[in-house]
């Protein structure tokens, strides 16, 4: 599907940009209005065309669930009669199971409301752990997750060239996986044990890292803990150099100064999160999934 027009918020401009430019489609903006009592007034180009993309990334997810609630109806009043939503990082998907009785599941939940609100949508690394594809939790659109590991991979192999791209845990084998042998990189995980938010034990593989040029890779970074962990426990070993690289760069608080501080080299992240940190786009990779779509 090429849609007819890429719709964007102003906070995601230059990604919006980089992927309109992509597709060959124009770009027109959401406007945003917070009234004192924070409530949200939006206003969208008076006319849509038939086949409309949203770009809306879920990085501070709460406000923009309600602006994608709000947007997505009010585009196919206006106009759109196919919507696709182009959401880089979906949130709530780390919340895939009930760990003590009464826990609600938040992903199937926040999954099944954005897919009964759009025809399609397409994501980079969600956070699919226990659950092979977003077809269970969204099974009423058509769904595209993508990866952007090689990506990643490309931008490591470069610049370490003998890296050993190490996960953080026993879930990030998708991602170092895939980018290590893409890349002819070596690979291994760590194990991870979380007692809380900012609470975690990092344990790591059999895999020697002494005098090795470690580049830790996940999907997301949130408070750091996961990496500044494993970033403690390589370098304590002897590892030569730690770097990181990270799909989604939320790093909240002093996270990023917090990971800097415990001797991490280099911090990389995808576009996908725009931050300080964001290096590696994921324009061509979004542009290629919506045209196959
Ligand atoms: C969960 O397993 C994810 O892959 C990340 O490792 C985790 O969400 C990172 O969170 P934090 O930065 O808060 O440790």
């Amino acid at each position: 599907m090429t849609p007819d027009l890429l719709l964007a918020f102003d906070d995601e401009w230059t990604l919006a940009q980089a992927l309109a430019a992509a597709l060959g489609v124009p770009l027109a903006r959401v406007e945003r209005h917070r009234f004192p009592d924070g409530e949200l007034k939006l206003k969208l180009p008076a006319e849509l065309p038939p086949r409309v993309a949203l770009l809306r990334g879920l990085h501070h997810p709460n406000d923009k669930l309600v602006e994608l609630l709000i947007t997505a109806p009010a585009a196919r009043e206006l106009g759109a009669r196919e919507l696709l939503l182009v959401c880089p990082y979906l949130a709530y998907m780390r919340q895939d199971m009930a760990f003590t009785p009464g826990e609600a599941v938040s992903q199937r939940h926040i999954a099944a409301l954005l897919g009964s609100r759009v025809d399609a949508l397409v994501t980079i690394d969600p956070h699919l752990h226990r659950i092979a594809s977003l077809d269970e939790v969204m099974p009423a659109c058509r769904s595209r997750a993508l990866t952007a590991a090689r990506a990643l991979g490309a931008w490591v192999a470069l610049r370490v060239p003998q890296a050993l791209l190490l996960g953080p845990d026993e879930e990030a084998l998708q991602w170092v996986g895939e980018a290590g042998r893409a890349h002819g990189l070596a690979h291994a995980v760590c194990r991870k044990q979380r007692f809380g938010d900012r609470d975690v034990r990092v344990m790591l593989p059999a895999e020697p890292v002494a005098g090795r040029a470690v580049v830790l890779m996940d999907d997301v970074a949130s408070t750091g803990r996961t990496l500044i962990e494993a970033a403690i426990a390589c370098l304590g070993a002897g590892a030569a150099s730690v770097d990181v690289a990270v799909t989604h760069a939320l790093f909240v608080g002093d996270a990023l100064a917090q990971l800097r501080a415990c001797g991490v080299r280099h911090v990389w992240s995808s576009d996908a999160v725009p931050h300080s940190t964001s290096v590696i786009p994921v324009a061509p990779l979004l542009a290629e999934a919506i045209r196959d779509l």
